[in-house]
């Protein structure tokens, strides 16, 4: 019997034709595991994915709840075949063969919690799934959603350095949210289409740490220094506001999924081989001194395939981005030293 916990009916009834089919004609596609799939993220980001024409093959893990999420899940009538993997005994059959793992496993933050008071539950978490990874889908391309991603990416690093699997073109922590949050808001001061507007963001994913780069908006446009500092603190803060609004019941979910989903097909987009595909993340980088930073990177067949410069900084994003190195410099050193 497979071990998949959904489509128990398309192991024991005779009366189905095929196992596992996707649509006559559908294009062959990637197959993803969301890691976390039964959570506030992953439920959201289970049901797009399930949308995403590229996906073929979606396995839901988690260590509670997988089969219901999976039964709901696979009742869709979209391309992707749905599996669910229940517990620890499960993970490997949950990544064995996989293009893209998503892992929005973890704790999330309660009003007054930073993100790095996260590290304590989600560091080992993340260890854990990074472990089955480098086991049995080495070569797969590592979303990493669970915070505090300033030090959980460095901790993947790590891991996959110690199983001799690590290629940093194919780690990449996820900052979507910054970039939607700050898209969105900047959107709203310019009375602009938000799905017109792109803002770069740098730095990390963490109050100071996140950088949006307000001089380089596109389209190119200019804000006064009162704007500035409005925008400035409200991307900042936003996973702080949506933390207090849901005053105990979490934190940012469906825009999570929104900005996941988005980063993800974006990925597969890349291993499809399309060309120009731009996003910001946070990855190994050398664009500062600092072994990860978050920065524009594009990506191609292999990952990561070039990191972009962070182009000319106004007075203001530098001093911005040197407050910033020094929080990541310390958020970075105790991933690394989680692992070693
Ligand atoms: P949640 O508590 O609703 O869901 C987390 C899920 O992870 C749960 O279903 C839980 O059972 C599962 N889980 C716990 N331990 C696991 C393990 N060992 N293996 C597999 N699954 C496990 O939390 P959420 O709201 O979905 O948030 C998840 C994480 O994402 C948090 O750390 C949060 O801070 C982070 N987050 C990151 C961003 C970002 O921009 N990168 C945005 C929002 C939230
Ligand atoms: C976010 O930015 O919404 C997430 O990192 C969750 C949080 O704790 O703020």
């Amino acid at each position: 019997r497979h071990p998949s916990v959904s489509h128990p009916q398309m192991e024991d009834v005779p009366l189905l034709r095929g196992s596992n089919c996707r649509a006559k004609g559908a294009a062959p596609g990637f197959k993803v595991a969301i890691l976390g799939a039964a959570g506030g993220i992953g439920q959201p980001l289970a049901l797009l994915m399930k949308m995403n024409p590229l996906v073929s093959v979606l396995h839901l893990y988690d260590v509670v709840n997988a089969p219901g999420v999976t039964a709901d899940i696979s009742h869709m009538n979209t391309g992707a075949v749905v599996r669910g993997f229940l517990g620890q005994p499960q993970l490997e059959n949950a990544l064995a063969g996989m293009d893209l793992v998503i892992i929005p496993a973890g704790v999330p933050r309660k009003p007054g919690m930073t993100r790095d008071d996260l590290f304590n539950i989600n560091a080992g978490i993340v260890r854990t799934l990074c472990e089955g990874i480098a086991k049995c889908c080495p070569n797969a391309i590592v979303n990493v959603i669970s915070n505090p991603v300033n030090s959980t990416v460095p901790i993947a690093a790590e891991v996959f350095k110690k199983a001799g699997t690590y290629d940093p073109k194919r780690l990449l922590g996820v900052t979507t949210l910054d970039v939607v949050r700050a898209n969105t808001f900047v959107g709203e001061v310019l009375g602009l289409d938000p799905r017109e507007v792109n803002v770069p963001v740098i730095g990390g994913h963490a109050g100071i740490t996140i950088l949006p780069l307000l001089s380089q908006v596109n389209p190119s446009c200019s804000f006064t220094s009162e704007e500035v500092k409005y925008l400035t603190s409200r991307i900042q803060n936003g996973g702080t506001e949506v933390v207090e609004a849901k005053a105990g019941a979490g934190s940012a979910t469906l825009s999570m999924a929104y900005a996941a989903a988005k980063f993800a097909d974006a990925c597969l987009r890349g291993l499809r081989g399309d060309a120009g595909i731009i996003e910001c993340s946070y990855v190994a980088s050398q664009v500062t001194e600092l072994p990860f930073f978050a920065s524009k990177v594009r990506l191609g067949r292999c990952g990561i395939e070039e990191i972009l410069p962070l182009g000319p900084l106004n007075e203001f994003e530098r001093s911005g981005l040197e407050k910033a190195k020094k929080e990541l410099a310390e958020s970075i050193q105790k991933g690394v030293s989680f692992i070693k």
